[in-house]
């Protein structure tokens, strides 16, 4: 067996866990499973999944060895964009339970040793939420209009929108009301863009933060985080184009409409009431910025203190592509003060499998993480089982690193996405407004399967708001349960192992001398590698504690991960 080479070196040592700060800590190196409710467990009987669904469940999750679960929206909500656009935060939608089932999941999920995030959404309301419809009521020039971004049209009657910006799925960013004003919203009509220079808005949101954190939930995941901030001018022929918008400079803070700096008063607020508790409530941002150094600064301990780094998204099954991506994360996040997090999947992209199964994008992220089969591509072209190898091996890999882990739920099944739904069953506002050229996100939210057959496998007793294919079957929870090598036990165990091994957050880079052969080693004596390419690649000596595949006596085969408690180390450079 071959020896690693000499020149190791060290890339990150950012700090030791103090154990007497592990319970302030426990995000840093958290394994997180989120939660899209309504698809995870109907236990009402309508189709949709419910926060009792999920309190049953909790079994499950502790077995999984999950850390946290971070649930997506479950407040009352037209699901104009599946729960996204929220009508009241401090509620519960009433299809999916009340304030006191939620209360029953945190007592749950806290005797279980876990951890709860929730979703909040500032950049945006819904327009049923009490705030927008004052705004109707009130009328031009009215106080309750102040809260949001209303503008007058452009057009010798103001027929026209105010600007030409397009909305983020698709279709014109402002919408008329019936006296003829218009409003912003930067996702769908009916999430209307609140204005963040209002200290009612500010007010009510701390409220709403203070209102979960009294609660008991552990934190917020915030959704796009980097869009509340805006500066725009009063007079709409002032307004820049979408042109001008798009030759903006967004590293400087100073955009119209992203990444402003002044974003993080607004979080500076949000932590100074997040301290107040003990041990003090986490946040992690979903703030799609042009730099990690941007992203880096709603990891602040000051401002939100986590920011999701989403580059695995982007990133195709590659060596050197993993490699850029976890030195470039772990020092951006490290010089915040902050860990960083890994992603192969969420509620918004292509369930990474899939991704995986499909040609490489080679840095065309056009799609924003998405791909061709959300734009009409076959589902017959994807290479399933090869997809869910890469799938699996690097799921591995990643949960050997520093960091937190964010899972989304039923990738511990090997879920694909389901890009064949009918049209007729599509949700996502994204297929309505393209229209129906981007198929949109519906195919990940597709329910879980918790049994081999029956109604809605297991997910429920009636049929279930999106359908799932009889592939799911297969897939289920019964089906792979105890079953030696399925995805379910792999992610069991490596959740299982993870903890035990995990110590501090230093990792050392092993140079391979393969270009598509990563290894790296922890703390502890433990070692993972990663091979992306098509040839074998011969194994340090040492105890194999798990593997994504079946070992080739001393080789790592061709695409699979590998964990290994080596039998002597080189030592450090
Ligand atoms: C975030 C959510 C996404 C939602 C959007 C608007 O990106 O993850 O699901 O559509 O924000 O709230």
């Amino acid at each position: 067996m071959s020896t690693p080479a000499a020149n190791d070196r060290t890339v990150t040592d950012q700090r030791s866990i103090d154990p007497s700060a592990t319970e302030r800590d426990w995000w840093r190196q958290a394994c997180v499973y989120q939660i899209y409710p309504r698809s995870f467990a109907d236990a009402g009987g309508d189709g949709l999944g419910d926060i009792p669904g999920i309190t049953s469940r909790v079994p499950y999750l502790k077995d999984l060895g999950i850390d946290a679960v971070w649930l997506s929206p479950f407040y009352p909500s037209q699901l104009a964009d599946g729960g996204y656009d929220v009508d009241d935060y401090r509620d519960v939608d009433p299809r999916l339970g009340t304030l006191a089932d939620m209360d029953e999941l945190i007592a749950a999920l806290h005797d279980a040793g876990i951890k709860l995030i929730v979703d909040i959404v500032p950049n945006h309301t819904s327009n049923r939420h009490r705030f927008f419809q004052e705004a109707l009521a009130g009328g031009r020039g009215s106080a309750a209009r102040e809260r949001y971004i209303f503008r007058e049209g452009r057009g010798e009657n103001g027929e026209l929108p105010p600007t030409d910006w397009t909305s983020m799925f698709g279709g014109s960013a402002w919408e008329q009301v019936e006296d003829g004003q218009w409003y912003l919203h930067l996702f769908a009509p009916e999430q209307p863009d609140l204005n963040w220079k209002h200290p009612d808005v500010i007010e009510d949101f701390e409220t709403t933060v203070r209102f979960w954190c009294d609660r008991g939930v552990d934190g917020f995941r915030v959704d796009v985080a980097q869009l509340l901030a805006k500066d725009l001018p009063e007079d709409t022929a002032s307004l820049p184009s979408q042109a001008e918008l798009d030759a903006m400079d967004r590293t400087s803070g100073t955009h119209p409409l992203e990444d402003r700096d002044e974003v993080h008063e607004i979080y500076a607020g949000w932590r100074a009431i997040m301290n107040q508790y003990d041990p003090p409530r986490t946040a992690v941002a979903e703030a799609w910025v042009a730099t990690p150094e941007r992203r880096a600064l709603y990891a602040r301990p000051t401002s939100l203190g986590q920011a999701f780094n989403f580059d695995m998204l982007e990133a195709d099954f590659d060596a050197a592509q993993y490699r850029r991506v976890i030195e470039e994360n772990l020092a951006a996040a490290a010089a915040a003060g902050s860990s960083t997090t890994w992603v192969l999947s969420n509620h918004d992209h292509v369930r990474h499998v899939t991704r995986y199964g499909l040609p490489p994008r080679n840095g065309d992220t056009r799609k924003g993480g998405n791909s061709w089969l959300l734009s009409g591509g076959k589902q017959e072209d994807v290479d399933g089982a090869g997809g869910l190898r890469r799938g699996r091996a690097a799921t591995l890999f990643l949960l050997a690193l520093p960091g937190s882990m964010y899972l989304y739920q039923g990738e511990e099944l090997g879920l694909p996405e389901v890009g064949d739904l009918p049209d007729e069953a599509r949700q996502d506002p994204t297929f309505f407004r393209s229209p129906g050229e981007d198929v949109g996100r519906d195919g990940c939210r597709v329910p879980i399967p918790w049994t081999r057959d029956g109604v809605a496998f297991g997910f429920g007793e009636a049929a279930p708001h999106l359908p799932q294919p009889e592939s799911f079957g297969e897939l289920s929870v019964q089906a792979q349960q105890g079953v030696d090598g399925s995805t379910l036990e792999l992610y069991r165990q490596a959740l299982r192992l993870r903890r035990d091994l995990q110590a501090a957050e230093e990792l050392q880079w092993v140079e391979t001398g393969r270009e598509d052969v990563l290894h790296i080693r922890r703390p502890g004596g433990w070692s993972a590698l990663l091979n992306t390419g098509q040839q074998p690649y011969p194994l340090p000596a040492g105890q194999v504690l798990m593997a994504s595949a079946v070992l080739d006596h001393d080789q790592l085969p061709a695409q699979a991960a590998v964990w290994i408690r080596e039998d002597e180390q080189t030592p450090q450079a």
